[in-house]
């Protein structure tokens, strides 16, 4: 059985002041458990839309996802974990680093007696254990975001869901955490879906990638050929990279206010 399973979903966003719009048309794939999934698409074509629906933060849509048969919020009752690594980090600003940490570690009921190592594991991973008393107006763009990098991980999550985790981060920065995130993949062999709109990071991380145009999948990309561990001076990878470019531009349809006008 998959593990993420979602049919025909679509998604129309309305209000007041403009005219309905459909964001999502008919969506459909499955992920399989422990695969690790790149969703690319061009900005505005619904990528975002699709994470917080699949994260079962937006329920106002048609048809389905279900996670191992049942739907998310069933699972998330009986235990399932998802950390979802936002755009935006998202930490809470009246908490330190350390009680952010502490609030996701409490909410999924972890034994106070494990706080100490997961949060040391989790800080040390992501190069902020000298920053835990911090609070997030203390800390730089990039330092939230890995405070939230590190925040997904505590948990030990059955599904990680990341919405362009490393955008904002220097790159070297983001090249020591996509090696973290890997190799945290290969203890926990977690499923992921991450939205990426950088080819090579996307060629480095996934098994496979979902091309989206607007509101669509249009074109799969089958990674999982490449051998694991992965590594970063592997020439094969940056070969397959251009080839996903080139794939992209032959199947990334943007979104209507984005195409040249004629
Ligand atoms: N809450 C909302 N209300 C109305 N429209 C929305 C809302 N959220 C997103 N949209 C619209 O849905 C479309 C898809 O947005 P989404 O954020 O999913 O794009 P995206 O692919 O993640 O883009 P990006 O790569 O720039 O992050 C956009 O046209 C956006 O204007
Ligand atoms: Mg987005």
């Amino acid at each position: 059985m998959a593990q993420i399973q979602v049919s025909t979903v679509s998604k129309t966003f309305s209000s007041a002041s403009n005219a309905p719009r459909r964001v999502l048309d008919g969506v459909s794939f499955s992920i399989g458990e422990g695969e690790v999934v790149g969703l690319l698409g061009p900005s505005g074509c619904g990528k975002s839309t699709l994470l917080n629906i699949v994260a079962g933060l937006d329920e106002a849509h048609t048809g389905s996802v279900t996670v191992q048969g049942r739907p998310m919020r069933e699972q998330l009752g009986a235990g399932f974990r998802v950390s979802y690594v936002f755009q935006e980090s998202r930490l809470l600003p009246w908490y330190t680093l350390q009680q952010n940490l502490e609030f996701v570690l409490q909410a999924g009921e972890f034994p106070r007696s494990e706080w100490a190592g997961r949060i040391e594991r989790v800080l040390s991973a992501v190069d902020l254990t000298g920053f835990r008393d911090f609070y997030p107006a203390q800390l730089s763009g990039g330092m939230q975001q890995r405070a939230s990098i590190a925040r997904a991980f505590c948990i030990d999550p059955d599904i990680l869901l990341m919405d362009e985790p490393f955008s904002a981060l220097d790159e070297l920065t983001a090249r020591k955490l996509r090696q973290s995130l890997l190799d945290l993949w290969e203890k926990f062999r977690t499923t992921i879906v991450f939205v990426s709109h950088n080819a090579f990071e996307s060629t480095f991380l996934a098994d496979r990638i979902l091309v989206m145009g607007h509101g669509k999948i249009t074109h799969e990309i089958d990674l999982s050929g490449s051998p694991r561990p992965r590594c970063y001076d592997d020439t094969a990878l940056f070969e397959t990279s251009k080839r996903v470019i080139r794939t992209l531009e032959q199947h990334s349809v943007s979104p209507p206010s984005l195409q040249p006008h004629p």
